[in-house]
């Protein structure tokens, strides 16, 4: 049995239209939630680089999900900057060269480095849609989790669905090398949105999800405090029940 602290493990996505916005949002959920993710409804948002250090200096976690991709050299300074500013994760695409600018721009510093698989939003007729005719999305995510471990990525971002096989072909001797971040989170009975590849908190978790990034169901709640604690104690009930050695203590 494992004795995660479930508020460890919560990030939700701080997918609001203004910087106002998402401080009030942070403000309702003091002492619930204490990990962030700040992506691109916010990347141009006026005083999100103030929003990001105010929650750092606060002591809140910073996920900086910008999703970089560009040539390698590119991708290293903007990595670098990230480091200045003390997020804790970062997002970039899993292809090799952009993860090794990547891994070069993080230099020693504690960030760690995920690399997006195949969106939670997509099916397979998504990867058709992008020429990828002969790999099923599992496939795909598989492929990218594997390349993403040997360039040196600390974690991958997948879906619940995924989340088992990616921690599994990571395995090593201290367990699994690979952190597993899953978005596409749903409670049972919440709309699904634009999110094809779907599983509830404890689905993920049991699945081996290491980490949940969770949107609507909790900013967009009508009491985001009580939404995100119902979600607190699904997770906890699941980190409860799973074995040992499918958890990253990190
Ligand atoms: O509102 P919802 O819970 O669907 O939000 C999920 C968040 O996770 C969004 O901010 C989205 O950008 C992000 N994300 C995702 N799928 C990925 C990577 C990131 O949904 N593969």
């Amino acid at each position: 049995m494992s004795n995660i602290d479930a508020r460890e493990r919560l990030i939700a996505a701080l997918d609001l239209p203004g910087v106002g916005e998402a401080r009030r949002k942070v403000e309702e959920l003091e002492g619930v939630v204490s990990f962030f993710k700040i992506g691109l409804t916010l990347q141009l948002a006026p005083g999100v680089e103030r929003l990001i250090q105010d929650l750092i200096r606060g002591g809140k976690r910073v996920f900086l999900d910008y999703k970089y991709y560009d040539i390698p050299e590119t991708v290293k300074t903007a990595v670098s900057r990230a480091v200045d500013l003390g997020v804790s994760f970062l997002t970039v695409h899993g292809s090799t060269p952009v993860i090794e600018g990547a891994v070069k721009g993080r230099g020693s510093s504690d960030l760690k480095l995920f690399a997006v698989t195949v969106l939670t939003s997509m099916d397979k007729g998504d990867l058709a849609e992008l020429g990828y005719r002969d790999l099923s999305v599992e496939e795909l995510v598989l492929f990218r989790a594997r390349k993403a471990l040997e360039a040196g990525c600390d974690g991958v971002i997948a879906s619940g669905r995924e989340a088992r096989q990616v921690k599994e072909l990571a395995m090593g001797e201290g367990g699994s090398r690979l952190l597993v971040v899953t978005p596409g989170i749903r409670p049972d009975g919440y709309a699904e949105d634009d999110q094809k590849r779907r599983t509830t908190p404890a689905g993920a978790i049991v699945a081996g999800a290491d980490y949940l990034v969770i949107g609507r169901p909790i900013v967009g709640a009508a009491d985001s405090r009580e939404a995100a604690e119902r979600i607190l104690a699904e997770m906890k009930e699941a980190f409860g029940k799973k074995p040992r050695a499918m958890v990253a203590e990190d």
